[in-house]
């Protein structure tokens, strides 16, 4: 996700267990083949033999762009450089990209989507897989399986749908069951994204879907514990317990401290603030932390704050199991 999940955020949401791949944000892609530090920059796991991250999941090198000739250049860039496998995004719904031809204005035309894809695919043979990423369509969802077919067509190996058009953004619902229509007449695997937040939206979406992989996105910076409460379920049939307080605390004080590495600490303070707005969505303590702590503007000052005990933060029960969840979430980093 573009500004938000950087290399050093894969690192820490695939250190608990349930991430089978991740995606880089965008490379965006207008004309000329862009030099090797771009791609190092969207995607230093490049720098590793097995381009995943430290905990072995691996990742996938996303590029957006319009223009057939220009991808496939990129394309060739990026397998010299050492991709494992390049996703193509039609999904971005942002004005700016859109204005400039790229992401989910090509969806208005399906014919350009199989061309995007048909470039890639053969500028990169059968050395890594390419694979793409769509939404319902721009304005609405008539060529929703035209688009969808045409991924398929251009040779993309997989499809992950994003259950909205352009213009819904990112406002509920995700169409789960739009995405079961194309699922069921693509012969290639479809994963379904948008708005999975929780275990029940998770089977939710799998069953009206009939998609046996979903994709997380904001629902993961919500809860970075999302993914492994899925994949304890579908292993033991059984309910993690709520992520507490403090390991969210301790989730944003080891991004601070692998991203002052790099980043300056002003750069750094608002990194912290933008997870945990996005954790606040799904958290009453996040919330009430951020509500108190948004005005801060100095590092320290903020990881403090993130620190401190409060009554409220106390670890929920799990109510199936009576497991204490903090305890659980320890044992499994
Ligand atoms: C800030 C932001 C940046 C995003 N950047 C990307 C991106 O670079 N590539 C991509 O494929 N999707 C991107 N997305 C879309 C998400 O991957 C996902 O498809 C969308 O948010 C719906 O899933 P969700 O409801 O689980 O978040 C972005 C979404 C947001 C909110």
């Amino acid at each position: 996700m573009e500004g938000v999940i950087d290399s050093i955020t894969r690192e820490l949401l695939t250190r608990q267990p349930g991430f089978d791949w991740t995606v880089t944000e965008f490379v965006r892609v207008v004309d000329a083949r862009l030099p090797p530090r771009v791609f190092h920059k969207h995607c230093p796991e490049l720098a590793r033999p097995d381009v995943a991250t430290p905990s072995g999941v691996p990742v996938h090198l996303q590029l957006l762009g319009a223009d057939p000739p220009a991808l496939a250049a990129n394309a060739r860039q990026a397998l010299e450089l050492g991709a494992v496998s390049l996703d193509l995004n039609f999904g971005c719904p942002a004005k700016l990209v859109n204005r400039h031809d790229g992401g989910a204005s090509l969806l208005r035309d399906p014919r350009r989507v199989e061309a995007a894809v048909a470039a890639v695919s053969s500028a990169v043979g059968d050395a890594i897989p390419v694979t793409a990423k769509i939404r319902l369509g721009f304005s609405d969802r008539l060529r929703a399986l035209e688009c969808a077919l045409a991924a398929e067509n251009g040779g993309a190996r997989q499809l992950v749908v994003h259950g909205r058009t352009r213009d819904e953004g990112y406002r509920p619902p995700a169409h789960w069951e739009w995405i079961g229509r194309i699922h069921r007449r693509l012969r290639i695997p479809v994963v379904a994204n948008g708005d999975i937040w929780t275990l029940e939206d998770y089977w939710k979406a799998r069953t009206l879907s009939g998609c046996r992989d979903v994709m997380l996105g904001r629902g993961a910076l919500a809860d970075p514990w999302l993914a492994a409460r899925i994949r304890h379920w579908l292993a033991t049939g059984e309910r993690l317990g709520e992520t507490p307080w403090q390991a969210r605390a301790a989730i944003l004080a080891d991004f601070a401290a692998l991203q002052r590495n790099t980043l300056p600490d002003r750069v750094v303070t608002s990194l912290i603030k933008q997870w945990l707005n996005h954790m606040r969505a799904r958290d009453a303590e996040a919330a009430r932390r951020f509500a108190s702590l948004k005005r801060l503007t100095r590092l320290d000052e903020l990881l403090l704050g993130l620190q401190a005990d409060a009554g409220a933060a106390q670890p929920a029960r799990d109510e199936a199991t009576g497991d204490e969840p903090a305890r659980a979430l320890r044992e499994r980093a």
